[in-house]
């Protein structure tokens, strides 16, 4: 059992400490995926089917991890990808994440369904911001989140395009998870076994969903299941029109989160978007589906010179990210990564998850003979 933060040496050991200190529901809303999961495994076990091959004697004394992508110089090749529902995690949610991504100088997303407002968010933090937008059928209220991350200075928008319909999360079916939580006998139950979660969660600000509570009253007044949400509230009508739509009303770097095909990797370009985010929502949404890693090399063949690729999902080591660069990605991002580390211990601990993940970086770089993250390519990798 993990008690302390200066036991915890990598992402594996954040989930066990998660795992320790949130309700059942919660642990595994973060934790599961869709179906048998298939997908959610292979995001991170693609990045054992390739190995590196390093180079030495190449005087590595200072190295330098930083990238631009969507027009944001990084410190490191890795952000922050936005998720849902933070202060269930811990009470300090999306703050504590965007101040330990802010201490990086990394970037952060904030999701539509964030439990800190984007103004607030805004005001308080200087480092690279996303927001990432659910394309509702209510126009007023996507239209009202394109405006508002504007106006509170949010660098670059992000459209999630596979959550069409909710994923079928059984994890979440057998716990009977819903946003906010239901208040049943079980989940008192979970909550009574976990007291410092509870105290928290009943003694701080009470929970909301920021960006849509004025607007929708799922999710902030109605407990309901995430799947449903999206199947109810999204507008599966969305197609490429749209997206431009979106990408003008912004004017700003805009990226697609959730593409997988060559075609539509082109699709992107053609549209103007500045990134794509190669994800699979971390296998939470159509498992069976490809692995970002898996998919990166065609792609990035397809549209590396004209877009930024970004490989979102499985990552938990500083390995992965290099494989990914080495492939052809911009930058990795992630959200159960740090979500893990926001559970365990709040800002404290996305900073060390943060904090572990540079170390394994600069360290892997070293022992790869790459001085800077131009020095990797694809001649650092065999493929098994
Ligand atoms: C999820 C959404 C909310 O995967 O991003 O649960």
């Amino acid at each position: 059992m993990f008690k302390r933060l200066k036991d915890v040496h990598n992402i594996s050991d954040f989930r066990s400490l998660a795992k320790q200190r949130l309700p059942g529901p919660i642990f595994h809303y973060i934790d599961g995926a869709a179906d048998d999961e298939v997908t959610y495994r292979r995001n991170t076990a693609a990045y054992d089917d390739v190995d590196l091959v390093p180079n030495v004697l190449a005087g590595v004394e200072d190295i330098d991890l930083s990238t631009t992508v969507m027009g944001q110089k990084l410190s490191m090749p890795l952000f922050l990808s936005p998720t849902a529902l933070q202060r269930l995690f811990h009470h300090d949610g999306e703050m504590a994440v965007a101040r330990a991504a802010e201490k990086f100088n990394t970037m952060f997303g904030v999701s539509s369904l964030g439990t800190v407002s984007v103004e607030k968010i805004g005001q308080e933090i200087k480092t690279p911001k996303m927001f990432q937008l659910y394309y509702h059928k209510d126009k007023g209220l996507t239209n009202s989140m394109i405006e508002r991350s504007k106006a509170a200075n949010f660098d670059a928008l992000a459209l999630t395009v596979d959550t069409i319909v909710g994923g079928n999360r059984e994890r979440d079916l057998h716990t009977g998870f819903t946003t906010p939580p239901k208040l049943s006998l079980k989940s008192l139950v979970s909550f009574a076994t976990h007291p410092a979660w509870a105290f928290n969660y009943f003694t701080h600000e009470a929970y909301e969903l920021s960006q849509l509570k004025d607007y929708v009253k799922e999710g902030t007044n109605i407990s309901i299941k995430i799947g449903d949400y999206f199947t109810k509230m999204i507008d599966q009508s969305m197609t490429w029109k749209d997206a431009e739509e979106v990408n003008k009303n912004w004017g700003r770097a805009f990226v697609l989160k959730g593409i997988m095909s060559v075609e539509d990797a082109k699709r992107a370009v053609d549209i103007g978007a500045s990134a794509i985010m190669v994800s699979n929502h971390g296998g939470r949404q159509l498992d069976g589906s490809r692995s970002p890693f898996d998919q990166l090399a065609e792609i990035c063949d397809a549209v590396g010179d004209k877009i930024d690729v970004i490989c979102d999902g499985g990552i938990t080591r500083g390995t992965h990210i290099l494989k990914a660069l080495s492939v052809g990605a911009k930058a990795c991002s992630g959200g159960r990564l740090y979500l893990y580390a926001l559970a365990a211990a709040g800002q404290g601990g996305v900073e060390r998850a943060l904090t572990i993940l540079h170390e394994e970086l600069l360290r892997d770089m070293k022992l790869m003979g790459c001085k800077s993250i131009n020095d990797l390519h694809r001649g650092n990798l065999r493929f098994r």
